[in-house]
């Protein structure tokens, strides 16, 4: 066990955080381990406190209680070494948008203490690393929002030795399909380098491709943890979905669904998609055969494992009655 920990780069254990008025809890008791050369993605809707986290172990913000390290050292009494440590895509918005990637780069290598020609050399192989290197001499300002997150990722590492620890806020929200494919192989290659990457992100399908752990966080609360495949496992991949003829079997079957829809008295179920499972689903379902109208069969959508994964511990947002339409999350 000593090797394992000896490679534990993030470790957080029962952050609590409330901002404003006490009581209202941000952060209800999140604690996470990354490995070193590991990914490991937090996956939650808007608001679910991912920035917030990420935040606390960057050292911008400080938890009420609670306590984490980031590369061995403590994040509220060695911030200096924390921050030393890491590198946490955003922080370097202060790229010059009217210089060349290539200048910018550079830049950030001589402010970080390295000699021109080193300077130069270190820039010209981040674009290079990065798929920049035919935009090198273009301003930034002209760049997609994928090759700037790509610069924005470049500038963390143009110091030495490279951090070993990455904290990446929803890195891909807002690009477009082939920039965020882009963005992942970047990602993967920055975890084979032996780095820990804490990746924030509202996709399933993200943390799916590019984690080897991933934590589901969901109003302040770890509710999930556990490989790609654990937690897959955890929900079914298909839905049943139900047109009930009668308001009242709608409001008895509410609470089993992931998907409500009053208006058409529609209730969807996780199911594994087998006729046996779907015929056992509706024999327990609707004893009598008087409830249910029709049926439909189809693959479950990343709502629906995330509502699946919530409501198993109580904290997911379909309601006790299921009479209002389920949000919208993942
Ligand atoms: N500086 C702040 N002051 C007050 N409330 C905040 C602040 N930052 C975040 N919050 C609130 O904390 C909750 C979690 O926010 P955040 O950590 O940004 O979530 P996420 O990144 O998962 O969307 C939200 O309800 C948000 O409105
Ligand atoms: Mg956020």
């Amino acid at each position: 066990m000593s090797t394992a920990m000896r490679d534990v780069m993030i470790e957080a254990h029962g952050l609590t955080k409330s901002y404003g008025k006490p009581g209202v809890r941000v952060l209800e008791g999140v604690g996470l381990q990354v490995a070193r050369a590991g990914i490991h993605a937090l996956l939650g809707p808007n608001g679910a406190g991912k920035t917030t986290t990420v935040r606390i172990l960057a050292t911008l913000t400080t938890a009420d209680s609670g306590t984490a390290r980031v590369a061995g050292y403590d994040v509220v009494t060695d911030r200096r070494q924390v921050r030393r440590a890491i590198s946490l895509t955003g922080q370097f918005a202060a790229l010059d948008e009217t210089l060349t990637g290539e200048e910018n780069l550079r830049m950030m290598a001589r402010l970080s203490g390295l000699p021109l020609a080193q300077a130069r050399a270190r820039a010209g192989e981040l674009l290079e690393r990065f798929g920049l290197t035919d935009a090198a001499r273009r301003q930034a300002r002209t760049y997609s929002g994928g090759m700037r997150r790509r610069l924005d990722l470049a500038a963390g590492l143009v110091g030495s030795p490279e951090p070993g620890v990455f904290f990446l806020d929803e890195p891909t929200t807002g690009l477009d399909p082939r920039s965020r494919r882009e963005l992942w192989q970047v990602v993967r290659d920055l975890a084979e380098r032996g780095a820990a990457v804490l990746l924030t992100t509202q996709y399933l399908e993200e943390a799916d491709q590019l984690a080897d752990r991933i934590a589901v966080l969901n109003q302040g609360r770890i509710v999930a943890e556990g490989t790609p495949e654990t937690l897959k496992s955890r929900v079914s991949g298909h839905r049943l979905d139900l047109v009930l003829s009668n308001r009242e079997a709608y409001l008895r079957l509410a609470t089993r669904a992931v998907h409500h829809s009053p208006e058409t008295l529609t209730l969807g179920i996780p199911t594994d998609g087998t006729a046996a499972h779907v015929r056992a689903l509706l024999d327990e379902t609707d004893p009598h055969r008087t409830d249910v109208d029709r049926f439909s069969v189809h693959s479950a959508t990343l709502d629906d494992v995330f509502l699946a994964l919530t409501a198993e511990t109580g904290t997911g947002t379909a309601t006790e009655t299921g009479t209002t339409e389920a949000p919208s999350h993942v």
